[in-house]
């Protein structure tokens, strides 16, 4: 799955001669799994037609404020088309376009949307060899890069005017190309790698049975999948659970009991930043597995010697260099605050996410979470949220650290 799945991306196409090589911009913005919505001002117009847009956009395409249709008029709201995207890409961008972004000239509705639109915006100029050079549109350049906003450069090549210059449109793929990575640096655990645990241990008595918790991996692989989405490279470590990370570029491995928990981090917590540990791991495991099914015997009781299983966390903290993170999970059913705080400390992790199982919707098998983030110097308590807000929370917080 493309890191731009499911966002949400504007296209402003304004009247330049090399409009049509939106439409292949589109169909690579759609490649990456973006919702496009596309608007086209008057000009371009001449030049494309909406109904090529809306087919391969597979939404509506925006050209004016009010549309007429039969006897009924609707307006098309810029404020709404600005809230819904993540971003915004002007390619062509013409000189009158440029002009009026820098002046506010909202007389059209690609302008009108760029003004109600809070984020940096991309925008590809086209325009003949003299055009381009021209000090005011130089100038208008000059002021939306000030502005913050990415400028993608045009190229210089064979023009429509029969002159060779620098004007043409950048080609598409190098546009989305120019637009992936700039998106990617700005996300907030680019080049990042993170190791996370999920999911319950379940240590094996005999060939049928174990001892597990409840534990259904949903907030680990809620985490994996958010700090993905986030840039970071990510190792999911789980244990059995119901999850998956499918469509997610997650390198994932499957475990079954603490022991084999312990030798994967092992493995690979020498190769990451940050460490999120949020696996129910088993304390304790039988000291010796049956080789054969226990048969029932109605007349003694059965007893189980139960060992230790080594504390991954721990080792892991002993293993840590400066740089690295470590964030352990503790699930308390009383004392949580100081059993979670005497964790942080006696263990020397990071910080503690602490949950309860006192909240109702917490803890294992809900959609929902309810956490308190503990560090060595403040907590900051969470409300109830879905176990996705609670890991972009949680993952903000780990920024911080
Ligand atoms: C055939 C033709 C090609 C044009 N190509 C460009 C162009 O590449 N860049 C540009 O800035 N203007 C170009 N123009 C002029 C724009 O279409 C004109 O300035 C228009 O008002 C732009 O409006 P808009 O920015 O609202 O789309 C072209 C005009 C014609 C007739």
């Amino acid at each position: 799955m493309s890191f731009l799945n499911g966002k949400n991306v504007l296209l402003g196409v304004s009247g330049s001669i090399a409009a049509y090589k939106s439409i292949l911009l589109l169909r690579l913005l759609k490649k990456e799994e973006c919702n496009v919505k596309v608007i086209l001002t008057k000009s371009a117009l001449d030049f494309v037609t909406p109904l090529t847009f809306s087919t391969l956009s597979e939404n509506q395409t925006y050209v004016n404020f009010v549309e007429e249709n039969e006897d009924e008029k609707t307006w098309n709201n810029h404020v709404e088309l600005a809230e819904w995207a993540n971003y915004f890409i002007i390619s062509p961008a013409t000189s009158s376009t440029l002009s009026k972004l820098v002046t506010g000239n909202a007389d059209n509705l690609l302008v009108a949307t760029y003004m109600s639109y809070k984020s940096k915006v991309f925008f590809a100029p086209a325009m003949d060899l003299e055009m381009y050079k021209d000090d005011s549109n130089q100038k208008n350049i000059e002021i939306l890069k000030d502005r913050g906003h990415y400028f993608i450069e045009p190229a210089s090549g064979y023009l429509a005017s029969g002159m060779h210059g620098k004007g043409r449109l950048e080609e598409p793929e190098l546009i989305i190309e120019f637009f992936k990575n700039t998106v990617k640096k700005e996300l907030v655990f680019f080049e990042k790698k993170i190791l996370i645990t999920a999911g319950p241990t379940y240590e094996m008595i005999d060939p049928v049975r174990f001892i597990g918790n409840f534990s259904s991996g949903k907030m680990g692989f809620s985490l994996a999948k958010k700090a993905s989405e986030l840039g970071a490279k990510v190792f999911l470590i789980s244990g059995p659970s119901n999850e998956s990370v499918k469509g997610f570029d997650i390198e994932i491995k499957k475990i079954v009991s603490a022991d084999e928990m312990f030798d994967e981090c092992v493995d690979i917590f020498p190769n990451v930043d940050i460490c999120i540990m949020s696996a129910a791991v088993s304390d304790y495991k039988p000291e010796n597995i049956n080789k054969e099914k226990i048969k029932k015997d109605n007349h003694s009781n059965l007893n189980l010697n139960l060992a230790p299983n080594k504390d991954i966390i721990s080792h892991l903290a002993k293993m840590k260099n400066k740089n690295q993170k470590i964030i352990g999970f503790a699930l308390e059913t009383n004392n949580e605050f100081e059993n979670a705080k005497s964790k942080l400390v006696r263990k020397k992790l990071d910080a503690v996410v602490m949950n309860s199982l006192n909240h109702n919707g917490a803890g294992f098998d809900f959609d929902t979470n309810q956490v308190t983030f503990i560090t060595k110097t403040k907590s900051t308590e969470f409300s109830l949220k879905s176990k996705d807000e609670i890991s972009e929370e949680i993952l903000n917080e780990i920024l911080n650290l």
